[in-house]
């Protein structure tokens, strides 16, 4: 118990730590583009958990990284991220007006800014991760980091996984597989928590092998949040979540709890967090921190 605590505060540390690396790399609300500005930085200081950012940051550190060349990926990872969230908003696709404890963007700024700031977001991440060129000894790790930053965010991640929600969204009477919900789950969340990994692998050094078993964690990590989020949209409450609960049945989809109840979607994140935290313990490093934020993850109440 009195680890567990501790844990809990060292999570916090670092998240407030993320918080003020992203804010540093924030666009200047100001001049022509003040309105998409203000919009992008709208929802990026709403607050959010910076768990990307602070996995991100672990992998580094765990592996032995101690340079400031992680932080314009960490802020980048959570501009990409945020713009997934404004856009998973949006009236064409989840249709929610609220979203880490205020009105969502588009409720705010209207449909238009809506886009547009999302857009601007996922640009905005690669404008910012390409500061990290201008740490020259890193040059080589940079260009790997940036491939998978942008594969993991694109078609082959991210974004492939949300298009193909969208179909399980629209039709209302089909019921998805396991394996073809596995398959949106793995692409729309946990790309972007592989990504993090691997990224915090990649410049920290780390040989192939890390970086795939990297991979390989956040891929089941990032299913069991996955699950978990779907279990929390029946289980928990707006307050608590900061976002409105029953959105996946107003939008007729298939979700674990659907195919399996809360009870077999919570073995199902059980088993995804053994088999990450089994995948880590192959490693090497101070594993202290990630071990506790997996397991953490498999209880988490937000
Ligand atoms: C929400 O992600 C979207 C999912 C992948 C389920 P988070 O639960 O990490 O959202 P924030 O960043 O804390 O708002
Ligand atoms: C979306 O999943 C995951 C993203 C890539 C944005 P959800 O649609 O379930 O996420 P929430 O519940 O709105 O945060
Ligand atoms: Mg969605
Ligand atoms: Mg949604
Ligand atoms: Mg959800």
């Amino acid at each position: 118990m009195v680890r567990s605590v501790n844990f809990e505060e060292e999570l916090r540390v670092k998240a407030e730590r993320a918080e003020e690396v992203i804010r540093c790399f924030l666009p200047e609300a100001a001049g022509f583009q003040r309105k998409i500005t203000e919009a992008m930085n709208y929802s990026m200081t709403a607050g959010g958990k910076r768990l990307r950012p602070v996995m991100m940051a672990e992998s580094y550190r765990m592996l032995g990284g101690t340079k400031a060349v992680i932080e314009p990926f960490m802020a980048a990872i959570e501009m990409i991220h945020t713009h997934s969230l404004i856009h998973d908003d949006l009236p064409a696709i989840d249709n929610d007006l609220y979203r880490r404890g205020r009105k969502t963007t588009h409720a705010v700024y209207g449909e238009a800014l809506g886009v547009l700031s999302g857009d601007g977001l996922l640009n905005y991440a690669y404008e910012t991760a390409l500061q990290a060129f201008l740490h020259p000894d890193d040059r080589e790790r940079t260009v790997r980091a940036l491939s998978v930053l942008a594969k993991k965010t694109g078609i082959y991640g991210m974004l492939g996984g949300q298009s193909v929600d969208v179909e399980n969204e629209k039709n209302e009477t089909a019921v998805l597989s396991r394996e073809e919900l596995d398959a949106i789950y793995l692409h729309k969340t946990s790309a972007l928590l592989e990504a993090s990994l691997m990224i915090g692998a990649i410049l920290a050094g780390a040989d192939r092998g890390t970086v795939s078993c990297m991979e390989q964690i956040g891929s089941r990590a990032g299913l069991a949040f996955q699950i978990q989020d779907d279990i929390l949209d029946v289980t928990s409450t707006e307050e608590e979540l900061g976002k409105p609960v029953f959105s996946d049945e107003k939008n007729h989809k298939t979700t674990y709890v659907t195919l399996l109840g809360v009870e077999g979607a919570s073995r199902r994140v059980q088993e995804l967090t053994d088999e990450a935290v089994c995948l880590l313990e192959s490693l090497t490093g101070d594993r202290e921190f990630l071990r506790s934020l997996l397991k953490y993850l498999a209880f988490r109440k937000k």
